[in-house]
């Protein structure tokens, strides 16, 4: 948006479009337009089209009678174009990554003095764009580490894959209606999978133990939320940051009976309080090396009573109140049926 802002008064346009190419499918994408939401068009299609295939810049005073004018956006947008500047985005390689394009000079037509204008402020932009692919590049794969991490600690306590995903789901469900951010919900929904990690340094004989812990190995399995903390807690990416906190207080309780901590309340981060409610969900309604799934309607009591105990209030109503939803997501990833006990370490053939 500032990018477009800048561009706009630099050239003293009604407004300005940064539009991006993507190599994947062959389409020209903006989410800062003024006036128009992420909106993809075919790399081939209007003068931001040609601007990008061609890689030249234009000045068209006259829209209307050019015929690489696209006349569909107008109609759709019900806005007038009476003149454009558009010229490509080149990286530092020559390659046309984006074009910019300034629309509707206020005072006229676009001349020469606007296209340099436009033109150093597009050098700027390249430079800009190249660090927030970086960026983008750097969180995707935070999310890949996260997920694939999460998973093989799943895969160690035998409990499928798909718990995971479930809990991603709830916790997204959790944020939404509790009303986080769209993005506080989005890192939540990405880095709550990873809140047993710890797990993965508690040993077999606990971890798959298919009765009671006795007190000693209760003691090792508590564990598992400041290991994970500690195997977390030295990234500054915001996702790792805030999986740490979720390992960390997914056990805390809203009465502060809870561990690691004994943290009650509003001092629990609101991560651990919803991932706490979407565990516990998860565990009784599936089965566990050490126990068996419960019925719909005990988890419903137990959610009741321990609404203020061990969980938030709020967030026991939501769960109370969006039960359907919450058992939707369950069925939509079902564990898949159990695979045979043998184990092998030759693939079957
Ligand atoms: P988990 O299996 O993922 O369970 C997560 C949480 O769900 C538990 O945290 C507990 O709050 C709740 N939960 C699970 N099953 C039950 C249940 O039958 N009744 C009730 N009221 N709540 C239940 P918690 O207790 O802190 O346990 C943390 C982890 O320790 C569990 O994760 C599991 O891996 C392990 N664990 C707990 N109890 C046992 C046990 O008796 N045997 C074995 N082998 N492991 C256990
Ligand atoms: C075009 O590039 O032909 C139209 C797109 C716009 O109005 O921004
Ligand atoms: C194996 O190596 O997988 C066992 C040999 C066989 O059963 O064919
Ligand atoms: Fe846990
Ligand atoms: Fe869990």
């Amino acid at each position: 948006m500032l990018l477009a802002d800048f561009g706009r008064d630099l050239t003293g346009a009604d407004r300005c479009t940064v539009w991006l190419c993507n190599e994947k499918d062959g389409t020209l994408w903006t989410r800062v337009a003024h006036g128009l939401d992420r909106y993809p068009i075919p790399k081939t299609k209007g003068i931001a089209g040609w601007v990008a295939t061609h890689g030249e810049a234009l000045i068209i005073n006259d829209p209307y009678n050019d015929e690489r004018f696209d006349k569909d956006v107008d109609k759709q947008t019900g806005y007038r174009t009476r003149s454009i500047l558009s010229l490509p985005i080149r990286d530092a390689d020559g390659r046309t990554v984006g074009v910019y394009q300034a629309v509707n000079k206020i005072t006229g037509s676009f001349s020469a003095p606007d296209m340099e204008h436009l033109l150093l402020a597009s050098t700027y932009t390249a430079e800009v764009l190249k660090t927030a692919q970086a960026q983008e590049e750097i969180e995707a794969t935070q999310r890949e580490i996260i997920f694939t991490m999460a998973e093989a600690g799943e895969m160690r306590s035998k409990e499928t894959g798909q718990h995971v995903k479930r809990v991603a789901e709830y916790c997204r469900l959790f944020g939404e209606k509790y009303g986080l951010s769209e993005t506080e919900t989005e890192v939540l929904k990405l880095s709550s999978p990873m809140h047993d990690i710890g797990k993965i340094a508690i040993p077999d004989s606990i971890l798959l133990k298919p009765a009671k812990l006795n007190e000693a190995e209760w003691l090792v399995m508590k564990t598992h939320s400041t290991l994970g903390h500690d195997m977390l807690r030295y990234s500054d990416r915001r996702l790792l940051r805030s999986a740490a906190i979720i390992a960390w207080q997914h056990h805390e309780k809203w009465n502060g009976t809870g561990y690691p901590c004994g943290l009650a309340g509003e001092k629990i981060h609101i991560y651990g309080r919803i991932t706490a409610l979407a565990d516990v969900f998860d565990a009784l309604a599936s089965d566990r090396p050490y126990k068996k799934a419960w019925e719909l309607d005990p988890i419903v009591k137990l959610f009741e009573t321990e609404r203020g105990a061990h969980f938030d209030p709020d967030l026991a109503r939501i769960f109370l109140e969006n039960v359907d939803a919450f058992v939707k997501i369950r069925n939509t990833y079902k564990d898949e049926a159990e695979k045979p006990a043998a184990p092998s370490s030759c693939p079957e053939h």
